[in-house]
Order: C-alpha cells, then structure tokens, then sequence
C-alpha cells in the first residue's frame, strides 16, 4: 500500500514559518507583507477560494484587500484598479482569481500586473524566469507539487517524470520544475497515443487533466510517486457528491509507492505557496535578502 503523502499538514507547517518570518519582516524592517485578491463575478469556486486566501492571508499575519468586482465590469476598469494596486506600496502580491468573464482578456489582465508582484507567476517575464532558470516567481500549485516531491524523495535527479496535462497554470510550469529538478520530462495530454504505456514509464506521476480518477492503477509503475492536481466535483449514486481527484486513488494506492491524496494532498499546499511567494515579494521589492531554506 503506498504511502499518502500528507499535504495538509506539510502545509500547515509551512503556513506557520511564513507566519513566523512575517512577524520578523515586521519587528525588523516594519514591514508587513500585503496580498490583494481580486474576484471577477460570483462563481460559487471561486468565492470559496478567494475567502480562504484572505482568511489565511491575515491568518499569516498579512494585510489582506479584497476587490469583489461585478460580472459586468468593463475591462478597462479592471485594468485601472490593477494600476492602482501596482503603485500602492502596501501591496506586494496581486492574484487575479480566474477564470474572468468572456469579455476582458485574461491574458490583458495578466500583462498590466507588475511582474514583481505577480504571486502568481503567470505574467510572461516570470514565465521566461522558469523556463530559462532566473529568480521568479512560480505557480502555486506545481511549486507545491514540487515541495512535496522534494520533501520525500530528496534528490530529484534522473528520474523519468511524467506530466499529464499541458495547462499553463499546471501543467507546464511544473514540467519546468522537473526539468529544472534535472528530471527527464515527458508532458502527456489529451492527444497522447498510448497514454497508459507512457504514464508506466514515470517514477514521477503528476496528473493534471481535470478528468474525475483517469489514471488507474495499471497505469503507474510499482512503487511511483503520484501527485494528484485534480479536484472534481461528481455526483455519486446516492444523488450526494464528492471531491475526486485524476488518479483513482483506490487502484492506484494498491501499486504506487507514495500518493497524495484528494483533498488534503496538493490543494492545500497552494495557497501555502501564494503566501509563501507574497512573503518574498515582500521581501525583493524592499531589497531585504530572502532567509534560504525555507
Ligand atoms: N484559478 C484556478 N487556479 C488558479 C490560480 O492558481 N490562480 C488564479 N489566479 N486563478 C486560479
């Protein structure tokens, strides 16, 4: 039976050291890191993603603004409020919660965002740090995929790692983490031929499709590590529902050799990861070196 790798505590545990470093930005440089979300429309995901982020932003010791913009807001508005918040020093990380209504551009949105306060690594300029090996920032969700990763198997190097999905919030991003890990990387998706025989190959899975349990167990070589990303709602028989991941846990759990399970494997570990990335804008902005080996 594999190993679950336990996201939530891992987490927690990198929660309170962000806490703890707050607290010495502010005794020491009288700073105090400062997280603007903002949340375009009222989809019931997103409300709830947003209310964790400020709640366990002040949680961290944080200031926390939150913009509550309507549906029907004009892109230029939301541009204009994004200017605001680039030239407010209080501010150092600015979270745009996607996705945004058909009529702004998610990708006008993302480019008017200052990229040193681009906690979610998704401006272009940070995009082009990962890929070429430059200090940046890195998405939440496949950074903390890579702490898990590292945290239990220590040196990453030469294993073969297998991405399933090409997102460029997931799937892509953590494709460069690997690579970066000095792992061979293959990224699998929707079009892939044989895509079982592909996904045996890796010693590292890491699924980020977004289609409810795909990979089953005799998809995953003996003893693997599998990173599940996934969280799908489904309705189950007795008309109830759940959240599942892309891995079918109970299958997979009988081969792999660690896994993460859903909830509580990689989706608490990212808002870890945007406070952890605020806390180093934090810090970059106001020229303070970051402590190493965090
Ligand atoms: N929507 C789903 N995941 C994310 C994320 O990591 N960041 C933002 N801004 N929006 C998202």
């Amino acid at each position: 039976m594999a190993l679950i790798l336990d996201g939530k505590a891992f987490a927690g545990k990198l929660r309170e050291k962000v806490r703890e470093m707050t607290s010495t930005l502010m005794s020491e440089h009288r700073i105090q890191p400062g997280l603007a979300v903002i949340l375009v429309g009222e989809d019931p995901a997103s409300q709830v993603y947003v209310r964790n982020k400020g709640k366990q932003a002040l949680e961290a010791g944080f200031n926390s603004f939150e913009h509550k913009l309507p549906d029907d807001i004009s892109e230029e508005k939301l541009l204009s409020l994004l200017d605001r918040l680039n030239d407010d020093d209080k501010v150092h990380g600015i979270l745009v919660q996607l996705p945004l209504p058909p009529h702004i551009s998610e990708q006008k949105v993302i480019d008017r965002i200052n990229p040193e306060k681009d906690v979610d690594g998704f401006h272009i300029s940070n995009v082009g740090k990962l890929a070429t090996g430059l200090e940046g920032f890195v998405p939440c969700t496949p950074l903390g995929c890579s702490m898990l990763l590292k945290d239990y198997l220590g040196d990453l190097s030469g294993l073969n790692a297998v991405v399933v999905g090409r997102s460029n919030i997931v799937g892509k991003p953590m494709a460069a983490l690997l690579l970066k890990e000095s792992c061979t990387v293959t990224v699998a998706h929707s079009r892939t031929k044989n895509l079982a025989d592909v996904c045996r190959r890796a010693d590292i899975l890491v699924a980020a499709v977004g289609r409810p349990k795909m990979i089953k167990g005799d998809w995953v070589k003996p003893g693997a590590t599998v990173i599940d990303v996934g969280i799908n709602r489904i309705k189950k028989e007795d008309g109830t529902s759940a959240l599942v991941g892309d891995v079918d846990f109970d299958s997979v759990q009988q081969v792999a050799g660690a896994i993460t399970p859903v909830p509580g494997g990689v989706g608490p570990m990212t808002i870890a990861c945007l406070l952890y990335n605020t806390l180093v804008a934090a810090h970059r902005i106001n020229g303070i070196p970051f402590p190493a080996d965090t």
